[in-house]
């Protein structure tokens, strides 16, 4: 578990920017019901676990600056020997200060007897709109109710803003234990990539090999995929979201597996692709090693200072002048890249944000400009070719080969480490790898 050092500075710096005449209010997720008495899992809204660490649902923090009886209360469940009987621990609101170091704690069905005096007297609430409607409908009767006290001179907010800008911001700059845990969870991936290359055998069905990646995750404490895994084969494979996961692997095709755990609440996610009998032919090796130079050459990007959209650029000039050289694409690439004509096969950007969201929070540019990468920050590296048979034109040879490469990378104050580093890349190390487990 986070150190409350850890959280307690987070829930300080957010403060510090809101600036005491504000309260802020965050609700973590709801539970969501699957089928008739049967719920999904639950798995706490990312904010607001970065800012408790608390993992029960039925919660909501709430954060006043300033506040001299304390600053960070939690409203949640209370401890019921009976329920959690049937259901399960809960922490209690005594867990809430001593565990989740919450200055108070205040049961949840109390919420609104309580929370509306605690609105009283601030100017602004920090609260992002529209993700619950019926919340959102919950704060505005606060807001109301406080508002009909205006004339006995209670203060009431008249003004809503989101908290993203500043809790995002927070979010993009990873501290070391968030890269621990990140770590752990590309580890746990990659770990699980190895064994799906180990097992796979034409004939086997591609849910069969999710069970294989799955069961890897579970085994190493991560409970939860980070997203659905796709697990695609032959023509699958140039589905960018495939997850039916449902077709027989076929011999001499290429399999592409999507499938990242999420660890302690932290993504991962990474993609390799690989022949099903364990031996790339010689077109699917042509496309691989130039996906593979693709993301060579964005990995050379990834340094403070360059910007967000460098190593996107970089990847998508290789693969377009590699199309070129190997006649899947006609033309100049200078024009080819200037009229996105590369799109065709390659119709996705280079990587996006990571963290306890898969694409997670923060801003791309800054002022209209692709914002600089800094040391902390974490993204994924993906690229790819999509050479589906329904694309006009496209000789026999490259048909249904659709290649993704993806890892999970740190920018470093001297450039990236990769975090995925043990799931095998190249030829060789993918070849060896399954040749030595048949
Ligand atoms: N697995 C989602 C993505 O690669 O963005
Ligand atoms: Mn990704
Ligand atoms: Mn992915």
């Amino acid at each position: 578990m986070i150190e409350t050092k850890e959280l307690k500075n987070r829930r300080k710096r957010l403060m510090d920017m809101i600036g005491s005449d504000s309260i802020a209010i965050l609700p973590t997720s709801s539970v969501v019901v699957r089928n008739r008495d049967v719920e999904f899992p639950f798995r706490p809204d990312s904010d607001f676990f970065y800012l408790t660490g608390y993992p029960e649902p039925e919660a909501v923090l709430v954060l006043i600056p300033d506040r001299e009886e304390g600053e960070c209360i939690l409203f949640c469940r209370e401890s019921d020997e009976k329920l959690e009987t049937w259901h399960g621990r809960r922490s209690g609101l005594d867990g809430a200060v001593n565990i989740y170091a919450a200055d108070d704690a205040f049961p949840i069905e109390d919420m609104d007897d309580i929370l509306p005096g605690l609105i009283e007297g601030h100017d602004r609430i920090f609260y992002n709109m529209g993700s619950d409607q019926n919340f959102d409908q919950r704060v505005l009767g606060w807001v109301n109710q406080i508002r009909g006290k205006v004339r006995a001179g209670i203060i009431a907010p008249d003004e809503f803003i989101s908290l993203n800008h500043f809790l995002h911001e927070m979010r993009l700059y990873k501290s070391r234990y968030e890269i621990k845990l990140m770590r752990q969870a590309a580890k746990i991936s990659a770990k699980a990539h190895r064994r799906a290359m180990q097992n796979c055998q034409p004939g086997m069905y591609e849910y069969q090999l999710e069970g294989e990646l799955i069961s890897e995750f579970i085994k190493n404490g991560a409970r939860y995929t980070a997203y659905p895994p796709i697990v695609g084969s032959g023509p699958n494979a140039c589905i960018l979201h495939y997850t039916n996961n449902s077709d027989e692997i076929a011999d001499g095709d290429l399999l592409l597996i999507d499938s990242g755990a999420e660890y302690q609440c932290y993504a991962s996610d990474i993609t390799r692709t690989f022949p099903v009998n364990g031996k790339f032919s010689k077109a699917q090796r042509e496309i691989y090693n130039l996906v593979l130079s693709a993301q060579t050459a964005a990995l050379n990007e990834i340094k403070p200072g360059n910007h967000w959209n460098d190593p996107h650029d970089a990847a998508v000039r290789v693969l377009t002048e590699g199309m070129v050289e190997l006649g899947i694409l006609k033309g100049n690439p200078e024009d080819l890249i200037k009229n996105k004509d590369y799109a065709k096969y390659y119709m996705h950007r280079t990587g996006h944000w990571l963290g306890m969201d898969v694409h997670d929070v923060g801003d791309y540019k800054l002022d209209g400009e692709w914002r600089m990468l800094e040391a902390g920050m974490v993204m994924t590296v993906e690229p790819g070719l999509y050479l589906s048979a329904n694309s006009e034109g496209l000789s026999e040879q490259w048909r249904n080969i659709g290649v993704r490469i993806e890892d999970d990378v740190l920018v470093t104050k001297d450039g990236y480490d990769i975090l995925s580093k043990d799931a095998p890349k190249t030829i060789d190390e993918i070849e060896e790898l399954m040749a030595n487990a048949a």
